[in-house]
Parts: structure tokens; sequence; C-alpha cells
């Protein structure tokens, strides 16, 4: 009974320490180095050939070293194999800094006075109380609700839009398409944390765009699929956005010539906004492993006909 790492060779080394110290009487493997294939019952990856799935005949689950599953393939999974995605709190505390850096970026006009920096212009732009700028976030899962509760302690007016219904204190909830169109016409600042599934692909889309606030911005911190890149670049130049700021591309990374890289009002960072931390991640992988043990249900089991 084996575990086989199969992501970053370094932060493998760095994990089977970790595991080491709190699971000793785990076998952990570092791809390529597998052994024999009939001893892996757990995979921990980011991604992996489709074929290689076939070659492991006791795999039970495949643990996502990230928040996100939408790398997998599951055409090559077989039903019977569950899927975990990461919920563990390093990527949750990454996530609430950058979204909050982000937002405040954008309510304070950061780009505009990066621009005007380049030029050596020195010309303030008038400031909104927080109040008056309304804050959306599209996904109000793990990493939505907890941006959300860092966001109100700023004092803006906070909505949020996911697939069911959700009862949040202090935030305006909206859910499912019929209502989006709602949620968008009150929305200053959109924040994407989305999960990328065929439903959300593509998104955030001229439709969409052209639905904000006059003068809104984006912050896109889920996936660079959600995305139209011509959509938000027309909006840009319309002027119907005044601003975006984008942590995921696609592709990552973005190509030398790819017009995201150099347009005035747009921030980019290189899916930088949160990062698994191993001490924190293996606390929540031991606890998965102590359920499957246990009959118990799994957290962060990917439901597959939702793609999340
Ligand atoms: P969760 O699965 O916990 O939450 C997803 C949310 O999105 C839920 O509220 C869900 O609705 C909603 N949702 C899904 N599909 C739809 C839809 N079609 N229409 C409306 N709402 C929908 O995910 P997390 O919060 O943990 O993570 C979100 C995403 O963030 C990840 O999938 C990943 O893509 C991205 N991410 C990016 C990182 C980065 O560094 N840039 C790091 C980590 C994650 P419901 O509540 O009804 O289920
Ligand atoms: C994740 C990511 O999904 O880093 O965790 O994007």
């Amino acid at each position: 009974m084996a575990l086989l790492y199969m992501a970053d060779p370094d932060m493998g080394a760095h994990w089977r320490n970790v595991l080491a110290g709190m699971m000793p009487e785990l076998d952990v493997r570092l791809f390529p180095d597998v052994g024999n294939p009939a001893d892996i019952r757990w995979v921990v990856a980011w991604d992996f050939r489709p074929d290689f799935i076939s070659t492991l005949p006791n795999l039970e689950i495949i643990f996502s070293t990230g928040a996100g599953a939408d790398q997998f393939d599951f055409s090559h999974i077989p039903a019977g194999i569950d899927v975990v995605r990461m919920i563990e709190p390093g990527i949750v505390e990454g996530m609430v800094e950058y979204a909050v850096m982000g937002v405040l970026a954008l309510h304070r006009d950061l780009p505009a006075y990066l621009g005007q920096q380049r030029q050596h212009l020195w010309h303030p732009i008038s400031t909104r109380p927080a109040a008056a700028r309304n804050i959306g976030v599209m996904g109000l899962g793990s990493l939505g609700q907890a941006v959300l509760e860092r966001l109100a302690g700023f004092g803006f007016p906070l909505a949020g839009w996911s697939r069911s219904s959700r009862d949040l204190p202090g935030v305006e909830t909206f859910a499912g398409p019929d209502h989006l169109p709602a949620f968008l016409e009150r929305t200053d600042i959109l924040v994407c944390l989305l999960p990328l599934t065929p439903e959300t692909r593509g998104i955030i889309n001229s439709r969409l765009l052209g639905m904000l606030r006059p003068g809104a911005s984006v912050l896109n911190v889920g996936r660079g699929g959600h995305l139209v890149a011509d959509d938000l670049v027309a909006a840009l130049d319309s002027g119907a956005l005044s601003a975006a700021m984008l942590d995921v591309t696609e592709p990552e990374p973005l190509p030398q010539d790819h017009p995201l890289w150099s347009h005035p009002r747009i921030l980019l960072t290189p899916h930088i906004a949160s990062q698994t931390r191993p001490e924190t991640a293996v606390l929540s992988l031991s606890e998965n492993l102590r359920r499957q043990a246990a009959g118990e249900a799994l957290t962060g089991l990917v439901t597959r006909n939702r793609g999340y």
C-alpha cells in the first residue's frame, strides 16, 4: 500500500519529509520511482499522462495538489477512482491576500497610476469611498467565501454568485444563470473564483462585461479559460471597463506577442495568487486518508457530472 507523489520533484521531497513526520507508516514514492505499480493506492498529482492511470491496477484516489481539478482528463480516469481537490488553509490564506490586494489595487486606481508613472505624469484621480464601490464575487466556494469575509472589513457592498443558493451574512447572494444579469448590473469590481467547467469556460465575455456597471474592473483569479481575452481588451479600449488584473491566462505562460502583456490597463501575475503549502496540505491529505479508512465522506471530492 503506497502513495505516489507525481508533481514538482523538489516539492515532492518536501511532502515526503512532512508525511514521514506525520504518518511514518505510509510508504511514499516519488515519480518516476513507482516501484511495483500494484502497490499504489493513492496518487498526489497536478497532472499526468492520460494513459498513466491505467498502469496502476489498485488505485483508489487521485488527490490534486491544487484547489482546481480542471487539469485532469476525466475521460481517462475510471469511474471507480475518486478525485479529490485540495482544500487546505495555505491555499485559502494565499488567495485571500491576493484577492484583497487585487480589489484594493483596482479600487484605488493602481493600473492608472502605474501608467502615469511610466509617462512621468502627476495627476491625482478623485477617490471613491469603499461604500460606493460594489464588489461581486463569482464562485462562493471555499475561496470565494473566505475572500468575501475579509473584504467585509473595508466597507464595500458585497455580492456573490454561485450555482446553488447560498446564504452568507452581509453578502447579497445570487444563484444560477437567471440571476447573473442582476448580479452583474450592480457590480463595479468583478472577482472570478469559479472552477473551470464546460459551463463556466468563456464566461467572462463581451456579453457579461457589457452588463457590469460603467467603468467597472475585473480580477480573474479562477482560470485563464474563464476569460475571452479579445473581449476584455475590446471592453477596455472602448472605455466600458477601466482596468483588469489577471493571475491566470490561457495559455500559461502567455506567448511573448500576446496583447495581454502590454495593455496599459491590465496588471498580470504568473498564476501565483495562492500556492499549496505542504505543511498544511499533508494535514488535509492525512485527514482524507483517515476518512477513507473510516468510510466517511472525503473533503473536496469532485462530483464528476458537475466538473468540480
Ligand atoms: P469550490 O468548488 O469550493 O467553489 C466553487 C464555487 O463556484 C461554488 O460556489 C460553485 O457553486 C460555483 N460554481 C461552479 N460552477 C458554477 C456555475 N456554472 N455557475 C455559478 N456558480 C458556479 O472551489 P474553490 O473556491 O476552492 O476554488 C475555486 C477555483 O479557484 C478553483 O477551481 C481554481 O480554478 C481557482 N484557483 C486559483 C488559484 C490561483 O492561484 N489563481 C489557486 C486556487 C484555486 P455552488 O456553491 O452552488 O457549488
Ligand atoms: C490551484 C491553483 O488550483 O494553484 O490550487 O491554481
